[in-house]
């Protein structure tokens, strides 16, 4: 298969985690026989720095142009970097919502899977550690609060802000649809995330996810509310398989889930819209602290280079290949340093040795 991959390294660590992904993908090429072709473009602060705002019509088209596009992160420290002295919507982050709103990417994908190789790192009660957990958090990515109108007004001589949440009965069904089919995948069980006690949205939420669960008997379907589900997560995470759920409380419980797993720095992510296109990143930020010394964990990339061989391209035994070759290496021993708990002796690797580590190990 030839595969055209436009990549996005991003800001921060983002360029030294993107590239041991794409060596990573260049050596599953070889093994099985593909072609991998790459371009990178610019987006985030990286893109305000060249051309003053965060995304281009360029950087949409070569994205569109592609099979699917890879991406590390954006954004820096808010606190000191000039790019957070520009107004809301020219900063690194407008250009994040900017491509996942032109690409149409309405189905974010995070798995959180807690590698028995790191369930010492994991900062839950020990009973719960040792149960383990495998769940997906299904977060719409297109909707609500992040896309809805804002405003800030003074009324009275007193300034006012406004955001609004929105969602319509089929951006709803869409997402809910994705759900239900990666639970097919899966262990069958849905559990659709909301504040229905509260907002009219998570009612229309809650009643739609239910019409279409009526064409997936065989897949069960549990309600929570979403101060629950935090508690949950942090209580007993194997009770879940699929979390499905809208955009701002996929953002916030997909951070949870992933500091649950170890260190954020393990989570992959995929962005899809209808078609097998999509966009591959890694759930966790840009770092801006670390960025540049060789020490960021590039596994959450290269574990998003995997998704990406078997979402876009359904190359499911190369996708294996990648998350086996990631197993071993944790088995191995070999670990970044947000893979180190106080106490362990263990010397850790930068960021290159890692991806040779794991580049070494596919087969
Ligand atoms: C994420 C990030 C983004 C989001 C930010 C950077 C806009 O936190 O991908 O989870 O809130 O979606
Ligand atoms: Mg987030």
């Amino acid at each position: 298969m030839d595969m055209k991959i436009v990549c996005i390294p991003g800001d921060g660590i983002g360029p030294e985690i993107v590239s041991q992904a794409k060596l990573v993908l260049e050596r599953v090429a070889e093994i099985y026989g593909h072609s991998v072709e790459t371009k990178d473009v610019l987006m985030g602060g990286a893109s305000i720095d060249e051309y003053g705002i965060p995304l281009t019509d360029e950087t949409i088209a070569a994205c569109k142009s592609a099979d699917a596009v890879l991406m590390g992160s954006i954004g820096g420290d808010a606190a000191t970097s000039p790019w957070y002295k520009l107004p809301p919507d020219k900063r690194p982050e407008a250009g994040l919502l900017g491509i996942r709103k032109a690409l149409g990417l309405f189905a974010n994908l995070r798995p959180a899977y807690l590698y028995p190789e790191l369930k010492s790192a994991c900062p839950l009660k020990e009973e719960t550690c040792v149960k383990g957990f495998d769940l997906l958090i299904m977060r719409e990515l297109t909707g609500g609060l992040y896309f809805g109108a804002r405003k800030t007004e003074q009324i009275d001589g007193k300034r006012v802000a406004t955001d609004t949440l929105v969602y319509s009965e089929d951006e709803i069904r869409r997402i809910a649809i994705k759900a239900f089919d990666v639970a097919r995948k899966r262990r069958r069980l849905v559990t659709s995330v909301d504040k229905a006690n509260v907002l009219d949205s998570s009612r229309l939420w809650r009643a739609v996810v239910e019409e279409v669960a009526r064409d997936y008997q065989d897949v069960e379907l549990k309600h929570m509310l979403v101060d629950n589900c935090a508690m949950q997560l942090v209580r007993d995470p194997s009770q879940f398989d699929v979390v499905l759920t809208e955009n701002m409380f996929g953002d916030i419980l997909s951070d949870e889930a992933s500091m649950i797993t170890g260190s954020i720095g393990m989570l992959p992510s995929a962005s899809l819209n209808e078609t097998s296109f999509g966009l591959y990143e890694p759930s966790h930020g840009s770092a801006p602290d670390i960025a540049g010394k060789d020490i960021a964990n590039p596994i959450a990339t290269i574990l998003s280079a995997a998704m990406m061989l078997r979402y876009s391209f359904s190359l499911e035994k190369e996708a294996d290949a990648i998350e086996k070759a990631v197993q071993d290496t944790l088995r191995d021993g070999v670990r970044t340093g947000d893979l180190i708990l106080p106490g362990d002796t263990r010397k850790s690797v930068g960021c290159r040795a890692m991806g040779m580590e794991i580049v070494s190990r596919i087969a």
